[in-house]
């Protein structure tokens, strides 16, 4: 890998009296134990389920390209993990494309869900009144227009080599033909809670628990509707989900279930091609998803902020580094909350948000002796906003890199595991629950502990703001030099965060750099989220500072790719966290 050399930045830092805080930055130990990262010389698929690589590594090896391996893994992907990969759901994919002799592009495709027609802003606030048990989340009104296939098929017609029917061939292969149920789907189906939330939709009730038990690991999972609805994607393209049959279905299960989604809604959804979010950091170029994505925005104000620090004098995972991330978490997410949108919807004021003067502004108001309460910061006293839950395993995202150097991120997801836990019965497929992601009801915490604003409310067509993340890093050069992402909620803005310092400003190796312990801060609940690997005196250190901590067995699934041009090698590192693999060629 090429990273830039370890200077020290011109240090603001000096001035806000870090230095004599240098000394004190023992690193975290962790690169020790790591395994190396899986090496390649042609092209890599990194995702979180084994077989759905394995289908990306063999469109690869067949001569596709990045976008026809990213393609080919998604759609196996809304096979082999159902939790998470979907046809139902919605993403994001962030590309650095070369075809030819064109200079290479970076692209940024919005699949995201869209808000039905007959969606408003009191939807949620309404259903409640009338006894309707958690609308956003659960069942046929949580879930919104699903952006997946007609992404997809987008991206493959834009920038793809091969046909449909080629790079869907891996995943009508493993639906029809059935694959070993994984460990994590089987042990997702057996919890209690989730079994008995799915087992109220008979369609799901059929696919995931036959005979009223779940799939067991190891039991041969065959998909027939799931591979019929491929079948006829493969045939017609968007056409053949959007329009037709599977839309028919979609909508006569909206009719069973009380869902608002109609054929007008599916008809009219489209994927939008958005211009990136690009800015320079120490030397390389960070590319990243715009709103409605809030991962590209956040990235930018939070590297700008600690780009004033001389975070790799401070030491890595020392708490005088942690200390200065979470401040800069804690305020770029009370940005992200008051101000971020769908900007086709709500005039979102960017060019404010990633000014240097902001961004200065932000980075002056941190005190490196102590914690600022996110009250200060919100000019009010807000309301805790605790998750509901841990996220993990309800999104996923795979990086992808070709023997051109393009180079493909996506994160795509269902919202919450298994999405609206709804399967459209005879097309074998979830749908989502990405309505949560609105301000579904405003004041309140959504899924993930976030209270947002009016630029997010819910309207009809809009997509609701996301965390998802997924990332490119080119050297001075513009040649790739990282691709990445993970799953996580919020956390995925801040693990991206912390890879991106892990790899360019503390130089570890690519597996160590996903390895290490991370830490979250989204401003509200006012306190650090920590993995447990942190060492005692660096909790002690954060403590001290003022914050509250609040340890957590885990954060993320992270996927990266990185590019060492010293030894022309692809190193992969799937996340140790899950089940994920990287494969090369
Ligand atoms: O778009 C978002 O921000 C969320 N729907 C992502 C949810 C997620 O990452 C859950 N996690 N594992």
């Amino acid at each position: 890998m090429k990273h830039s050399p370890r200077t020290a930045l011109r240090p603001l830092a000096l001035s806000l009296g870090l230095a004599a805080l240098l000394a004190l930055a023992p690193a975290c130990p962790v690169a020790a134990a790591d395994p190396p990262a899986v090496e390649a010389k042609r092209g890599m698929v990194v995702a979180a389920e084994p077989l759905a690589a394995e289908a990306g590594l063999s469109i690869l090896r067949a001569g596709g390209n990045a976008i026809d391996a990213a393609v080919a893994t998604g759609f196996a992907l809304a096979v082999t993990y159902p939790v998470a990969g979907n046809i139902g759901g919605g993403g994001f994919l962030v590309g650095r494309i070369t075809t030819g002799d064109d200079a290479p592009r970076s692209v940024a495709l919005d699949f995201r869900e869209t808000a039905p027609a007959a969606a408003g802003r009191d939807l949620y606030v309404r259903a409640r009144e009338l006894g309707i048990e958690s609308p956003s989340t659960l069942g046929h009104l949580a879930a919104g227009v699903p952006g997946s296939v007609a992404g997809l098929l987008h991206a493959l017609d834009r920038w793809g080599s091969l046909d449909r029917a080629a790079v869907l061939a891996p995943a009508i292969a493993l639906a029809a033909d059935g694959f070993p149920c994984g460990r994590r789907t089987a042990r997702i189906l057996a919890n209690e809670r989730i079994a008995s939330r799915m087992m109220r939709f008979p369609g799901t009730a059929r696919v995931f628990y036959p005979g009223g038990k779940p799939i067991e690991e190891g039991a041969i999972f065959r998909q027939p509707e799931l591979a019929a609805t491929l079948r006829l994607i493969a045939e017609k393209g968007a056409d053949g989900f959007y329009r037709g049959e599977i839309a028919g279905a979609i909508v006569k299960e909206m009719e069973r279930g009380g869902g608002i989604i109609t054929l007008d809604d599916l008809a009219a959804y489209r994927p939008l091609e958005r211009k990136a979010i690009r800015f320079p950091f120490r030397g390389h170029t960070i590319i990243a998803m715009p709103p409605p994505s809030s991962g590209g925005v956040c990235l930018q104000q939070m590297l700008g902020i600690l780009g004033r620090y001389p975070l790799d004098k401070l030491g890595h995972n020392s708490s005088a580094s942690l200390h200065l991330l979470a401040e800069a978490m804690r305020r770029s997410f009370a940005d992200r909350n008051r101000s971020l949108g769908d900007p086709d919807h709500a005039s979102l004021p960017l060019d404010h948000l990633l000014s240097a003067a902001h961004i200065e502004e932000m980075a002056r108001g941190i005190d490196a002796r102590r914690a600022t309460p996110s009250a200060e910061i919100l000019g009010a006293s807000p309301a805790p906003g605790a998750p509901r839950r841990r996220e993990r395993e309800q999104t996923t995202h795979y990086s992808v890199i070709d023997r051109h150097g393009s180079a493909v991120a996506v994160t795509t997801t269902l919202n919450g595991p298994f999405g609206a836990k709804v399967t459209v019965p005879g097309a074998g497929f979830l749908l989502n629950n990405e309505m949560d992601d609105f301000t579904a009801e405003p004041g309140k915490p959504n899924l993930y502990g976030l209270i947002q604003g009016e630029a997010n409310a819910v309207a009809p067509g809009k997509r609701p703001l996301s965390s998802m993340t997924p990332t490119i890093v080119l050297d001075g050069d513009g040649r790739v030099e990282a691709v990445l992402g993970t799953p996580g909620g919020p956390t995925i803005i801040t693990n991206v965060l912390q890879v991106l310092l892990n790899l360019f400003v503390h130089g570890l190796e690519a597996q160590a750099a996903v390895n290490a312990p991370k830490i979250h801060h989204q401003c509200l609940p006012d306190r650090i989220a920590h993995e447990r690997e942190l060492p005692a005196d660096v909790l002690e250190g954060l403590r001290g500072r003022g914050h509250e901590l609040r340890e957590r067995s885990w954060i993320g699934d992270f996927q990266l790719i990185a590019v060492d041009r010293r030894r022309s090698l692809l190193l992969g590192a799937s996340d140790p966290r899950g089940g994920g693999v990287a494969r090369g060629h």
